[in-house]
This record gives C-alpha cells, structure tokens and sequence, in this order.
C-alpha cells in the first residue's frame, strides 16, 4: 500500500470511531443559533481545490479554460449585469424527476409526488450536440438522484464527448458502489458532490429520510460513508486528484449540534467540505397551488444574477432560469422543442432580466427573495 493512502486509511478509521454522545454536547445552543442564522455557506478545504482543478484544465484546455474561470467570477460579481454570455455558463441537468431519499428540508417530496418523467437518450443527444457547439463550460448533473438515471453511463460518455470542462456529480451517494466509482473514474468528470447532512447515523435518519421506511435504522450512513472512502481510495490509487470530491451538509435545526464533528470527521480524508445554509421550502405548497398574487414589493432592492448565468433543464424538458428550485416554476422554454440557445436568448428569459433591471421582479422572483432575504 502506498504511504500516503495508508495514512489516509488510518486517518478514516480514526475520525470514523466518533462517538454519537459526544458529538451531542459538543455544540451550545448559543453556537447551534449562530450557525443556524449564518448567511453564508461555509467551505472548509485543506488543500488548494482550484489549484488542482487548473492543474487538471489547463492543460486539456489551455485559454478556454482560463476564459471560464474569469467569465464566472465576473458573473458572481456583476450586480449591475453588464455581461451577458451568449450562451449559460453552466446548465445544471435533472435526469429523472426521482429520488430514494426524501430529505426533510428537499423539495424532493413533491416531484416523488408528480408524475414521473425522465429525458430520453435520443433528446438529450441533440442537447449535447448543442452543449459542444456551443463549447459549455460546465454541467451540473444534481436534482433529484441522478444515479438512479437509467443510462447513467450514456450521460457521462456524452459529457466526454461533448468536451464539457467542468463537470459535476451531486449525489445522495446511495448508488456510489464500485461500479459506478470505476465508471465515475472512467469518465471526465471533474467533481464529486455527496451531500450527507448528519455525522451520526441517527441523525442522518433524521433528516435523510428513506422512501422505503423498512431501511431506517439500518445504518445508511456508514455505507456512504464507504463509498466515499472507498472512491477516493480509487482515486488515489490512480494516482489522480481529480474528480474533486466534497461531502456537505445542510445545518437545520435536528443536525445543527454535529457541524463541528462533521468538519472534523471528512476533513483530512476528502477535497472540501462544506456547510451550507438551508433554502428553506415551506412556502412551496403555495407555489404549487399558485398562491403568488403579485403583493407590495418589501425589499428595497431585487437583485439575483443567475439569469445571467445558468439556467435548470428540468426531466420533463422545461428551462429554469436559474439553479433554484423555486425556479421551476417560471418556465422559460422546453428543450424537446427548442435550442437551448433560443430559449437562453428569448422572451421570458429577456422579461425575467428585465424585471431585475427596473427592479420589478417577476412575483415568482419576488417570494423566492424576500424568504431568502427575510427568512420568512
Ligand atoms: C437537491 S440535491 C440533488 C442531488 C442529490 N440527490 C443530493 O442529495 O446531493 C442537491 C443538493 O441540494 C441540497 N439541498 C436540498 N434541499 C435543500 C435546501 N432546502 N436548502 C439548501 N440545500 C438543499 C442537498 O443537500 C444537496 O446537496
Ligand atoms: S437525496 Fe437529494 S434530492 Fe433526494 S431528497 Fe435528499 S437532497 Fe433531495
């Protein structure tokens, strides 16, 4: 065994053995409070994450991918929205509208409950095609649970080949087995999101909830978490850095005391970890129901740059104009019968700007907002 995995083996077995009582009174309310009310996500990285993203790029692709590094810190800053590429910077790709978990903050709840739909190969060969084309910079494969996608395999030789730089997974981890690892390590894919919100296995239980309520209680936990170590490992063992892999949490109120613990435990053993803070979903009844009359305005200002920047490609074909869920709701276009480029340079999308431009917000824009600024 090489050195450095040793140690890192070891590392594992140790911050595995953490202790479920002490992790409990590890945190004070005070601490759980402030952390709760924190407005920015928290990422904790010992190594240098974009140096080894670059190291891995450039080479492959030279200016184009200094080009994208600048376009989309310049889209992060520009408030006042003085470019506009002529093409998403990244698209995030919802594959298939289910998921086996359904996590108690996750809008997931309610596509389980919608009727199933999924993007079939022959459409998503035409959006790639366009992907190429058109030379997008980055693919985020996340909403609901893409490894549950039939032809998972498909969807990453066709990111390959479409030449797609950044590219990245986002998943419960519940289907990272080594077959999907090998497949994962096969392919270009740059990043490795696991998202797992708890350190002990009964707060996981808490908060990822199983559809199948037979396998609570049955230690999901650690069997991600071994799947995680066990792709790094592979990883490692081909001498590689990337895909880049980060494990994440959501604080809320049941998993709040186990931040700390939760740092403690990944952060030798993977990329990144990172806290973020919950989007929260209890007005998305409303939403669905349509209860959104446009009200008095109670920000003094509505500024959100994603419209510039990505857009969401929906299992049923619809566009998003932005990553956020609450976007679903303010469609902007279907793929199945439109370029992506059309839909990105067309009315609703040009409206939707506009709205932010005058600082009239559409009403869709508006409540999703004022929860996010005033923590309704
Ligand atoms: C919607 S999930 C889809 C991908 C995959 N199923 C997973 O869990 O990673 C993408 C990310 O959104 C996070 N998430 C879900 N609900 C959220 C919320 N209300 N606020 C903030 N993040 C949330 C998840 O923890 C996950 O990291
Ligand atoms: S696993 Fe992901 S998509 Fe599924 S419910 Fe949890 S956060 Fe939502």
């Amino acid at each position: 065994m090489r050195k450095d995995l040793k140690s890192i083996t070891d590392g594992i077995a140790k911050t595995m053995q953490t202790d479920s009582k002490n992790i409990k009174n590890s945190h004070s309310e005070k601490s759980k409070r402030k952390l709760l009310s924190m407005s920015v996500v928290k990422k904790n990285s010992k190594g240098n994450t974009e140096k080894d993203l670059y190291d891995y790029l450039y080479p492959k692709f030279g200016k184009r991918f200094i080009d994208y590094r600048d376009k989309y810190e310049n889209y992060l800053k520009d408030e006042k929205h003085k470019y506009l590429p002529d093409f998403p910077i990244s698209v995030i790709l919802e594959l298939v509208n289910r998921c086996d978990l359904e996590c108690t903050m996750c809008y997931q709840g309610f596509r389980n409950d919608a009727k199933k739909s999924t993007l079939e190969i022959k459409d998503l060969k035409k959006l790639f095609l366009e992907f190429k084309t058109r030379k997008l910079d980055a693919l985020l494969l996340s909403s609901s649970e893409p490894l549950l996608y039939k032809h998972f395999d498909e969807i990453l030789k066709m990111a390959q080949e479409s030449k797609i730089m950044d590219q990245f997974l986002f998943t419960n981890g519940n289907l990272l087995n080594t077959k999907n690892s090998q497949l994962i390590l096969n392919s270009s894919l740059t990043r490795l999101f696991v998202s797992m919100d708890a350190a002990t296995s009964e707060t996981y239980d808490k908060v990822r909830i199983p559809v199948n309520k037979k396998l609570l209680n049955t230690n999901r936990l650690k069997k991600v978490e071994e799947s995680v170590i066990n792709f790094i490992n592979l990883r490692n063992s081909l001498g590689r850095k990337i895909p880049l892999v980060r494990v994440s949490f959501v604080a809320l109120q049941t998993n709040a005391h186990e931040v700390e613990p939760f740092i403690e435990k990944w952060i030798d053993i993977v990329d990144s970890v990172e806290i973020q803070k919950e989007n929260s979903i209890d007005f998305y009844d409303d939403l669905l129901k349509k209860k959104f009359d446009k009200k008095k305005l109670l920000l003094r200002k509505y500024n959100c740059n994603e419209p510039w920047g990505q857009v969401t490609i929906h299992s049923d074909g619809t566009v998003g104009p932005c990553c956020n869920t609450v976007g679903r709701n303010l469609p902007i276009g279907n793929i199945l019968n439109e370029s992506l480029s059309d839909i990105w340079q067309g009315t609703k999308m040009r409206e939707i700007r506009e709205g932010f431009l005058n600082n009239k917000p559409s009403p869709v824009c508006q409540l999703c907002l004022e929860h996010e600024k005033l923590n309704l």
